[in-house]
């Protein structure tokens, strides 16, 4: 039988996960799971290269990232999830990318440029410039195909491809490439703004639903949204594209005649703003209640998150020994014919 092909994703444990990462990458991964040998990293080492000083908190978000994972849908039946600190193979394998790109590279990369700018860092630790090598590592450790991701993460994807290539053509290897050339998969919806209308949602920026939110918090999160500012009273003509509340009842409200219906009155001005919100509350909690359900089962089981971490991380441990080994021998460093210590 032909092996599945392998996917990689992941996502920094910083807290809890919102619709914005849903729509980017989650539901793909969801639907995805069962056609390819799929992986899902918990980022706990690239979580440090900004919240290095706080490392305590890992362990509670590290869980917290799990909960999400398995209460949208992620099923460890056939997922492997995983947590990166406790694959050190990635570390190795990070250590001989690390030769092979350069500073420049590094500093250019747009991702890491805005984000710098975001957290007003000027002078960058070397962890922190260089987590897109160390991201290549988390892909190919596991030799990954596919890596669904958002639209931020390409720039990675692209070095990551670039050091494929580079370490293919330096190290063929016996039998040929160790590693195969990965590619991005972006989200039905790479960047989703958040409830302020301006900025992508992001838990930073204080503008995010979160899958966690119980039926109150999103209703008042909802009732806080900016929708057209053009529009003083609802008898004005409303403007439906761009407006977040239609953008969030076009993702998430099942029922698509109601959304248009909605729009038709909007634009006519015969729709106030709470209606259109207080409706789109109720299909927000719709499509939350499922994820509500599915996170009550795991956390009913005291252990059981763990355990699921556990067997995940052991699994990607073995493939990732096996690759470090395929690696040693393509790059000649395998010294020695048995394991030394
Ligand atoms: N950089 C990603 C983010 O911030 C998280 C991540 C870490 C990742 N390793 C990965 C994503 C490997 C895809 C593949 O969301």
């Amino acid at each position: 039988m032909e092996r599945k092909k392998r996917l990689l994703t992941g996502d920094r444990p910083t807290g809890p996960l919102h619709l914005g990462h849903y729509v980017g990458s989650l539901a793909n991964r969801v639907k995805l799971q069962y056609e390819y040998d799929s992986f899902i990293l918990i980022a706990d080492v690239q979580a440090l290269t900004t919240n290095f000083d706080q490392p305590e908190r890992l362990a509670q978000d590290v869980r917290q990232v799990a909960s999400d994972y398995l209460a949208v849908g992620i099923d460890p039946e056939v997922a492997t999830i995983v947590v990166q600190s406790m694959v050190p193979e990635i570390a190795e394998l990070t250590v001989f990318y690390s030769m092979l790109v350069t500073v420049n590279t590094l500093r250019h990369n747009p991702t890491i440029k805005t984000e710098a700018a975001q957290r007003g860092y000027t002078d960058l630790t070397y962890g922190f410039l260089g987590y897109p090598v160390s991201q290549a590592a988390d892909i190919t450790v596991v030799k990954a195909e596919l890596v669904p991701v958002g639209e931020d993460q390409l720039p990675h994807i692209e070095l990551c491809r670039k050091i494929v290539r580079r370490f293919n053509e330096l190290y063929p290897g016996p039998r040929g490439p160790v590693f195969p050339e990965p590619q991005a998969l972006l989200g039905e919806v790479p960047v989703l703004v958040g409830i302020d209308g301006k900025h992508k949602m992001s838990k930073s920026l204080g503008n995010a639903i979160f899958l966690i939110d119980d039926p109150e918090t999103v209703a008042q999160k909802v009732m806080k949204m900016y929708t057209d500012p053009t529009r003083i009273r609802a008898t004005d003509p409303g403007h439906v594209e761009g407006n977040p509340v239609f953008i969030y009842h076009d993702l998430f409200n099942k029922n698509k005649d109601e959304v248009e219906e909605l729009k038709e009155r909007y634009r006519a001005g015969r729709v106030g703003d709470v209606e259109v919100k207080k409706r789109l509350i109720r299909a927000l909690n719709e499509f939350l209640e499922p994820i509500r359900e599915r996170r009550a089962y795991y956390m009913a089981k005291p252990g059981l998150i763990d355990e699921i971490l556990m067997a995940g991380t052991r699994r990607a441990r073995e493939i990732a020994r096996e690759t470090l080994a395929e690696v040693r021998e393509a790059m000649k460093i395998n010294y020695f014919p048995v394991p030394v210590a």
